[in-house]
């Protein structure tokens, strides 16, 4: 193995935090926690990347609120979650890595049934493309009382994260979900002191992560996610992404997740690759089947190549000096030496992690050097299935529709 590859088996430093390695699994939501509640397959999943050599593993998609859910089933971060996520992270524990919760508020990115708001919350108010599905066909601007509350739902949530064992949070700032809608310019117009250049735009995020930082950062390494390009015509490109990166910086962020796209305008941008044509018919959910439906009308026909978010994302490590975790298209021991060489601190892993949660191992021991994902994001679609998300090359563990279906801690 060459030295750069090398270093990425090298010890990390975030905030508080010391982690065994610079691999990070990245947030993919698991589907593994029905009506908000974590399940034993989600531990399980979690348990098998921390075996298989990572140094971190992050919980997806834990929303702050009820009402910041984009789906059901997605983790609630309640009180009543906090024994099941115990269960995960002194399961992730016992392997030696680290446990991150990615935080996250949907904003107008929601399919839910029932809101405790009229409409969704927002940068700014208007049409809801986003809603064109759920029938939510409107979004509110956020006053000052709605960002003070949901900033309060972030520390609260932080908080449970600590209470519940976890290392790090991640909060996320990227894809399109509520704190991304500040920070894009096709969601925020506001002309008060939280929108304007791309910098303005993150004021709000910042103070969100300030907030964050004070409640739990002396003890909890806290990140943001980040995506570095939008990916459509008008969006936020690298210079924008590295003007809001030296905010985060600033305000105290312990590292930076970098990702790419945005989920109803550019979802190809987050993977590099399409969504399989045959695969969207197997969706049950019909809101989601439809949307993606749509989108993939929309979609440009890619090739996935490996690093796809390289060049934007060297334009952000050019700009700040905090840790930076690469994210997208690794998948090759040569891939992993080049993020090391190009400056970045850390590197997550996402499909080739589903595909097998041994891969750093493999690695390592020099087993394998590819992965033998093919980028076809079917694990995408089986997201909402009864096994919750793997890989389709391998198949779901024997038990995991059972294993979904019971609590964590029960
Ligand atoms: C099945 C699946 C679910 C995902 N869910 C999330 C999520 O909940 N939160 C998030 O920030 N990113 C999510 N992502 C995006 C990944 O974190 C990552 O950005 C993307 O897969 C590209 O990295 P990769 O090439 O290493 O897979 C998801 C990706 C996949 C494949």
């Amino acid at each position: 193995m060459d030295a750069e590859a090398a270093r990425a088996f090298t010890p990390l430093t975030l905030g508080p935090l010391s982690l065994r390695n610079r691999f990070i699994k990245s947030a993919t939501n698991e589907g593994m926690a029905k009506g908000g509640v974590p399940s034993k397959l989600l531990v399980e999943h979690h348990r098998r990347i921390a075996a298989g050599g990572v140094g971190m593993t992050t919980v997806a998609y834990c929303a702050v609120t009820a009402d910041g859910r984009t789906f059901e089933d997605q983790v609630l971060m309640d009180a009543p979650s906090v024994r099941h996520l115990r269960a995960l992270t002194e399961a992730v524990h016992r392997q030696g890595a680290a446990a991150s919760a990615q935080l996250t508020h949907g904003g107008c990115f929601t399919f839910l049934p029932k809101l405790s708001t009229q409409y969704p919350l927002s940068a700014s108010g208007g049409f809801n493309a986003a809603g064109v599905l759920s029938g939510r066909l409107f979004k509110t601007a956020m006053t000052r009382q709605d960002m003070e509350r949901v900033a309060q739902q972030f520390v609260a949530a932080a908080r449970l994260a600590r209470e519940a064992g976890f290392d790090a949070v991640e909060l996320h700032m990227g894809h399109g979900y509520l704190l991304s809608q500040f920070l894009s310019p096709r969601y925020n117009r506001r002309r008060d002191a939280y929108g304007g250049d791309a910098a303005q735009r993150a004021a709000y995020p910042a103070e969100v992560l300030a907030r964050v930082l004070d409640a739990v950062g002396q003890t909890l390494a806290v990140g943001c996610k980040l995506s570095v390009i939008e990916g459509y015509k008008g969006g936020a490109g690298a210079e924008e992404a590295a003007a809001i990166a030296r905010v985060l910086e600033r305000t105290g962020a312990h590292f930076l997740v970098l990702s790419g796209g945005m989920n109803v305008e550019a979802p190809w941008a987050i993977f590099g690759s399409n969504m399989p044509a045959a695969a969207v018919e197997t969706i049950q959910n019909p809101v989601v089947k439809i949307a993606t439906r749509l989108m993939r009308l929309a979609e440009p026909k890619l090739r996935f190549h490996e690093l796809y978010l390289r060049e934007p994302s060297l334009r952000v490590r050019a700009a700040v000096k905090l840790p930076l975790v690469y994210l997208g298209g690794a998948k090759s021991l040569q891939g992993i030496a080049r993020v090391m060489a190009d400056g970045f601190d850390g590197i997550a892993l996402g499909r080739a992690l589903i595909h097998d949660p041994e891969f750093v191992n493999k690695l390592k021991n020099g087993t394998v050097s590819v992965s033998a994902c093919t980028a076809c994001n079917e694990c995408v679609v089986t997201m909402y299935g009864a096994s919750g998300t793997h890989c389709v090359l391998q198949g779901a563990l024997a038990d995991a529709a059972r294993l979904n279906r019971q609590p964590a801690a029960d």
